[in-house]
């Protein structure tokens, strides 16, 4: 049985339904009752429960011989998440552990980069020591974060840093489909370290050229300042609040690039584009 922690999130929904349709039993975990919708695409079993705590990390490792870890975003114990996640998945004996992490975690002026840096590093160093088969993935931003900041009734994408600015995406198919290969193929990627990106750079003003483009729209780029931006997200945590804060000052000062020889080399295609992921996306809705 494989472990998903945040299964029913953006990322993990995607991991675990690639997962199921791969013909693998899934447990996935999350904090409320969403997390059982997902019996419905064939998870075997979920977990209602909370990272922060260690009795709740114990139960979700129940029956669990591998685990896929993807931590909540921005949360202010995210390191501790991971490092007693760790601790009592080592107690259990998992066989496998995959960590979702994210690219480029050496940039310590994005906070949830630096809590990811430090739980790669607590799973190198615990996992090199108790013979642990661990992997770490990197994505950059995910192609779904533009349609979740989509404002469909004013037609408009307002992004939180400045609107040329350049970052590189990937699609969450294509990180499933890796995901699952590591699964698979099991010993062959022990100790690896993969940086997922797709191929293109892109800007928020070519995000919505090419939404446009696609849809046959008239949809306008705005750029927001970071508070106005909280404020419409009501995103009141103050841990959250900096972490957005810090990502609009880098991603507007110098963009950020991640490169795709990784992904293309593990998918043995080339990685989808950001067009491509919107028909895909559109046409299901
Ligand atoms: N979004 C990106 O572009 C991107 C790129 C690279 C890496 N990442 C990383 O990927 C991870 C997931 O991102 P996402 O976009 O999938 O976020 P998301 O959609 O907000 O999903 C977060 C998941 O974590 C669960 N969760 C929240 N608090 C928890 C807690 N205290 N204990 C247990 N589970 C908890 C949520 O459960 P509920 O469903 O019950 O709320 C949900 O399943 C984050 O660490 C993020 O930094 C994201």
């Amino acid at each position: 049985m494989i472990l998903v922690t945040g299964g029913s999130g953006r990322a993990g929904r995607h991991i675990v339904r690639t997962l199921v349709d791969n013909g693998l039993d899934v447990k996935a975990m999350g904090t409320s009752s969403r997390v059982e919708e997902l019996k419905e695409i064939g998870v075997k079993d979920v977990c209602v429960g909370d990272l922060n705590k260690v009795s709740d990390i114990r139960e979700s490792l129940q029956s669990v011989d591998k685990v896929i870890f993807i931590s909540p975003a921005f949360s202010g114990s995210e390191f501790y998440m991971g490092k007693y996640f760790i601790d009592e998945a080592l107690n259990a004996g998992v066989g496998q552990f995959v960590l979702h992490s994210a690219a480029h975690p050496c940039l310590s002026v994005l906070l949830h980069h630096e809590q990811k840096r430090r739980i790669e590093e607590y799973l190198m160093l615990e996992g090199l020591s108790a013979g642990l088969n661990f992997t770490i993935v990197q994505p950059p931003s995910y192609m779904y974060n533009f349609l979740s900041g989509f404002d469909q009734k004013a037609n408009t994408y307002r992004s939180y840093y400045a609107v040329d600015s350049k970052l590189t995406f990937v699609d969450p198919m294509d990180v499933a489909e890796v995901v699952v290969k590591i699964v698979n193929e099991g010993d062959k990627h022990r100790g690896a370290t993969y940086e997922l990106a797709g191929t293109e750079y892109l800007s928020a003003r070519e995000l919505v050229d090419i939404y446009n483009d696609v849809t046959g729209s008239n949809a306008i780029c705005e750029h927001v300042d970071v508070d106005t931006f909280l404020a419409l997200y009501k995103l009141e945590d103050v841990y959250a609040r900096a972490g957005f804060t810090a990502m609009s000052d880098v991603y507007s000062k110098y963009g950020l690039h991640s490169n795709s020889n990784v992904l293309e080399w593990m998918l043995g295609r080339k990685p989808t584009t950001f067009r491509e992921f919107l028909q895909r996306t559109l046409d299901r809705r």
